[in-house]
């Protein structure tokens, strides 16, 4: 048996998407929370391919520059754009030498599956064709090239929407725009395509009849869900795929036991992995690398991006998390901000309006109301009061604060960083802290107080 040959994905990302109507680059439009070319790219990835290009153009560099933290992209810049086939040749360069097969994607054709991309790959190769065109039905083929058989069935050409005879207009099979061709074959035939159509364009379409020409076999495979090949143009149709890859998350959570109270408000990213038992409440956004455990609550207006979280937590309304973690059974909320790197303990309770910034809170540990706590490790069972804020910044730089284990702090304490509070010890209600706080002692630096009986008759003649 021969070994599987390599996937080479050319990704063709140069349009420009003038009906965006927008100054970004169409392709970093976000979809769910992720640019629409990030999910292209991690389709593509899931193929484990021997290879991976980008043709940019129009805004190139910022598309460059968004995806830098992708591991393995290469990048070919196309300038002029002359079109779908000149775009493929411009990665010849880079696929020089090689061999196996080149699965050709868009980079605004975001919900295609990795599915799909293996059936067409696999097809393909079965088939032992030159080419294999993704093709679809609809009823509506407008704006699509479309797909011409001959007699027996078999495909002759696609010919685009501006070239086609008002017969051919009829079809309603059309292009995805989606390909396996064979390398290095594909660009010897890509150099005999001329660009003698409406456009004066180089059509990576015209590839189909080079190779029925030659004798050459080309196949297709249709798509079943017509959205998997659906493109993003403009604005609504961004919006009219969100929502569609909304449902589909939410579909493959339920699936996995999650409540959804309501999926058409409940945004779940595509790296997002939820346990079963756990509710999602209306209007919650859960996007980026997240991990929610099993029986969580995760109540209205919550918004979780990079967040790990532990089995039986309660999230409760409006609470933001990012690039954190939560142990289990802690409990947040409402209105709590955990900001980046930020540890929550299990059994921790963090609530209404408390902020953690780069933020250690131990096992057990409690800041239910109105603190700020940044560059801070909070030992287990310690009690933040009402109002404590952590001074960490001194205009130039941040400094830490340590607080001990079963430490208790009196409300509306500022604890001057760098400071450390012991194990075991108190700070007084109102107190200003400079000093470490040894364990088990009483930090204290508030002014006595003195009562002045009789005050208020002096000073304000009808009062009583
Ligand atoms: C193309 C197909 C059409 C198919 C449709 C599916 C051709 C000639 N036609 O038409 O049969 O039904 O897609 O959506 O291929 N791009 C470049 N460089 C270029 C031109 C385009 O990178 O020079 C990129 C665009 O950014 C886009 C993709 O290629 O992501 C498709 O280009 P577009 O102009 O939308 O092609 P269509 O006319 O829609
Ligand atoms: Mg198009």
């Amino acid at each position: 048996m021969s070994a599987t040959p390599d996937i080479h994905v050319v990704i063709l990302a140069a349009g420009k998407g003038t009906r965006m109507k927008a100054a970004r680059p169409k392709v970093l439009h976000p979809l769910g929370g992720m640019p629409l070319i990030e999910h292209v790219v991690t389709t593509a990835r899931a193929l484990g391919p021997a290879s991976m290009t980008l043709v940019i153009g129009h805004q190139g560099d910022e598309v460059k520059a968004a995806l830098a933290r992708q591991p393995g992209l290469g990048f070919v810049v196309q300038e002029p754009q002359l079109g779908t086939g000149h775009a493929l040749l411009v990665a010849e360069p880079v696929l020089a030498g090689t061999a196996g097969v080149v699965l050709l994607l868009y980079g605004d054709v975001p919900l295609l599956t990795a599915a799909t991309a293996r059936a067409l790959i696999a097809h393909h190769l079965q088939r032992q064709a030159a080419a294999t065109v993704l093709t679809a039905r609809t009823e509506r083929p407008t704006g699509y090239g479309r797909i011409v058989r001959g007699s027996d069935g078999r495909i002759t050409r696609i010919v685009e929407e501006r070239d086609a005879s008002a017969d051919e207009r009829r079809i309603t099979e059309i292009n995805s725009g989606v390909y396996v061709f064979d390398l290095p074959a594909v660009f010897e035939t890509l150099h005999r395509i001329g660009s003698r159509n409406a456009q004066g364009e180089y059509y990576l379409t015209d590839i189909v009849q080079a190779n029925c020409a030659t004798g050459r076999v080309v196949e297709t495979v249709c798509v079943t869900d017509f959205t998997e090949i659906r493109g993003v143009n403009s604005q609504l149709e961004l919006a009219e795929l969100g929502a569609e890859l909304r449902d589909r998350r939410a579909r493959a959570v339920m699936a996995a036991g999650v409540t959804v109270i309501d999926p058409g408000s409940t945004w779940i990213g595509v790296d997002v992995e939820i346990g079963a038992d756990t509710i999602l409440y209306p209007n919650t956004w859960i996007a980026g690398r997240t991990r929610i455990g099993r029986n969580c609550e995760i109540q209205s207006g919550s918004r979780l991006v990079d967040v790990e979280i532990g089995n039986d937590v309660l999230v409760r309304q409006h609470t933001v998390i990012e690039q954190s973690r939560v142990g289990a059974g802690a409990k947040l909320g409402p209105f709590t901000h955990l900001r980046p790197d930020s540890d929550v303990g299990n059994h921790a309770h963090v609530g209404n309006f408390v902020e953690l910034k780069k933020t250690v809170l131990g096992e057990g540990a409690k800041a239910n109301h109105l603190a700020y706590l940044g560059d801070a490790t909070v030992g287990a069972r310690a009690n933040i009061g009402a109002g404590t804020i952590t001074c960490n910044y001194d205009g130039v730089h941040k400094h830490q604060t340590t607080i001990g284990e079963g430490a208790f702090i009196g409300s509306d304490s500022q604890l001057v960083a760098p400071v450390s509070v012991g194990d075991g010890a108190y700070v007084a209600a109102g107190s200003t802290i400079t000093q470490p706080v040894p364990p088990g002692a009483l930090g204290i630096s508030r002014t006595p107080q003195t009562n002045k009986d009789g005050w208020v008759s002096k000073r304000r003649s009808g009062a009583s």
